[in-house]
């Protein structure tokens, strides 16, 4: 069979640009599935302040905005030698400290998409797929089906609760005015309006969350729209590259360890208390990492400090983000040197010597479209303890009657209380001969790509069978053919 082409798109692409999960997906999907055969696949985000690296000029071409044109400048980075890699170039709109956050985020996003548009008509890469991701590409599958409507578009829903606006002058003369209700309201479009409407496979990270997002308390107002499409939303796991979160790696870890030997985790274990200054004593180490923002459990897990019963375990908590609660957190923890230890300087290395040295893994998020951090724990034999939401609830096991299936424990609801308690159930299992279950259930969980790989791969297929009219919504949308080849030049 011919190599099917396929163009990811995104926002993040871990090491060039990472807020969170989204950039670490991106570092790891395209990747796999390239590496899975059938599919030649190349990547494309924007020329983040982030980016480091000699970058090699590729093209430049303007792209319309609301009033006269943007230069894109296309560039790509000769190193990496793995997945071709495309970065869309506009100092106005990238060169920024953050990758969010700012007044104009609708229209630098919507600058990248109709670059990338720009860009697919320009290359000697006619994709038969262009995977979309989150709120930041969610214009794309509409530019895509306006302008290019052979080609197949894919957009994942990796967190369903930021959205991104546009100005409707942005698209003028591209949406009638029920199309423009569709989006939104009529002045301001919505990006995930856009993605879910216009896509032709819609699909999200894991099962649990894509059955909350139907539900009107947790679809954050999308809920009629993902009920309207005839072909539903899938929900496929992440997988994590198990390659780099590896506990045998010698080059991170001073003492690598495998599931056949997990004895050697306790050295990891001392090793991070004498960096953090913590005692070595018998108590347990309960580790946490995470985005300081409420939707981690950050609030919860404040309130369930006051009631912890320290003599019991150790915790350790390495955090970025909002200020308030890192003020908050090194307030409230410096009552407790001899238990608690936080650290505001995230590093990818110190993670994964904390996912290696801990016994247990705290994640009280209040909802979790996947969540990665639960998968890199138990990949060190790190048993997670979870608010069993989303792709927590799919990946963490938690059978009171069978302790040989599980391989961690539920909070019984959100609240700081069902967090102490289920925090107990599992120092009171520590004590037992069942944890060395726990640890080995954990590291022979299957988290690598390989499954999901093969969920993608069905549901991409299944794109090229259907009958048009079948996928996203179609009403007012143009079926309009044009022919793209004369507009392509060989570069
Ligand atoms: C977002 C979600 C997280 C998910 C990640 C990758 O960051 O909040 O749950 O694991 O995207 O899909």
């Amino acid at each position: 069979m011919k190599k099917r082409k396929l163009l990811y798109v995104s926002a993040e692409i871990s090491p060039y640009a990472n807020a969170g999960g989204l950039g670490e997906v991106g570092r790891s999907f395209p990747k796999a599935l390239m590496e899975s055969g059938d599919y030649e696949v190349r990547q494309v985000m924007p020329y983040h302040q982030s980016v480091v690296g000699e970058m090699k000029y590729l093209t430049d071409y303007p792209v319309a905005m609301e009033q006269g044109f943007e230069t894109c400048v296309v560039k790509t980075d000769p190193r990496n030698k793995d997945i071709v890699t495309y970065f869309i170039t506009n100092d106005r709109y990238f060169h920024r400290d953050n990758l969010y956050g700012y007044e104009d985020d609708g229209i630098r996003y919507f600058f990248f998409c109709k670059a990338v548009l720009e860009l697919i008509k320009k290359l000697n890469f006619m994709p038969d797929i262009v995977h979309t991701n989150d709120w930041h590409t969610g214009m794309l599958p509409l530019l895509i089906k306006k302008e290019l409507p052979q080609i197949k578009t894919v957009y994942t829903i990796h967190n369903i609760s930021y959205q991104g606006y546009i100005p409707v002058s942005y698209l003028s003369g591209l949406l009638n005015i029920k199309e423009q209700y569709a989006l939104g309201w009529p002045e301001w479009l919505n990006f995930m309006r856009a993605g879910i409407l216009y896509s032709d496979l819609l699909t999200t990270v894991s099962p649990g969350y894509c059955e909350e997002m139907k539900r009107p308390e947790q679809g954050c107002g999308m809920t009629p729209l993902l009920e309207k499409r005839v072909e539903p939303m899938v929900g496929i796991l992440n997988g994590i590259d198990i390659g780099n979160y590896d506990p045998m790696r010698a080059e991170e870890l001073i003492y690598p360890y495998n599931a056949l030997q997990p004895e050697d985790k306790r050295k990891n274990r001392t090793w991070l208390r004498e960096h953090y200054k913590l005692p070595e004593d018998e108590r347990p180490l309960v580790a946490m990492i995470t985005r300081l923002d409420y939707s981690k459990g950050i609030d919860i897990l404040l309130k369930a400090i006051s009631f912890f019963d320290f003599t019991k375990f150790q915790l350790m908590i390495l955090g970025s983000g909002n200020p308030y609660y890192q003020g908050l957190l090194a307030s409230i923890t410096t009552g407790y040197p001899e238990s608690i230890a936080v650290d505001f300087g995230y590093t990818a290395d110190i993670a994964k010597k904390i996912y290696a040295g801990a016994d247990m893994y705290l994640m009280p998020s209040l909802f979790e479209p996947c969540g990665l951090g639960q998968l890199y724990a138990m990949r060190y034999g790190t048993v997670p303890i979870v608010n069993p939401v989303g792709g927590l609830g799919d990946t963490v096991i938690d059978d009171k009657d069978q302790p040989e299936k599980s391989n961690g424990f539920y909070m019984r609801e959100w609240s700081g209380q069902a967090l102490n308690e289920a925090l107990n159930r599992a120092l009171d299992s520590y004590q037992t001969s069942a944890w060395k279950q726990y640890i080995r259930n954990c590291m022979t969980f299957d988290s690598s790509w390989k499954r999901s790989i093969n969920e993608y791969k069905l549901n991409y297929e299944a794109m090229f069978y259907r009958e048009p009219e079948s996928s996203g919504d179609k009403e007012g949308i143009a079926k309009k053919e044009r022919k793209v080849g004369a507009q392509r030049t060989q570069i």
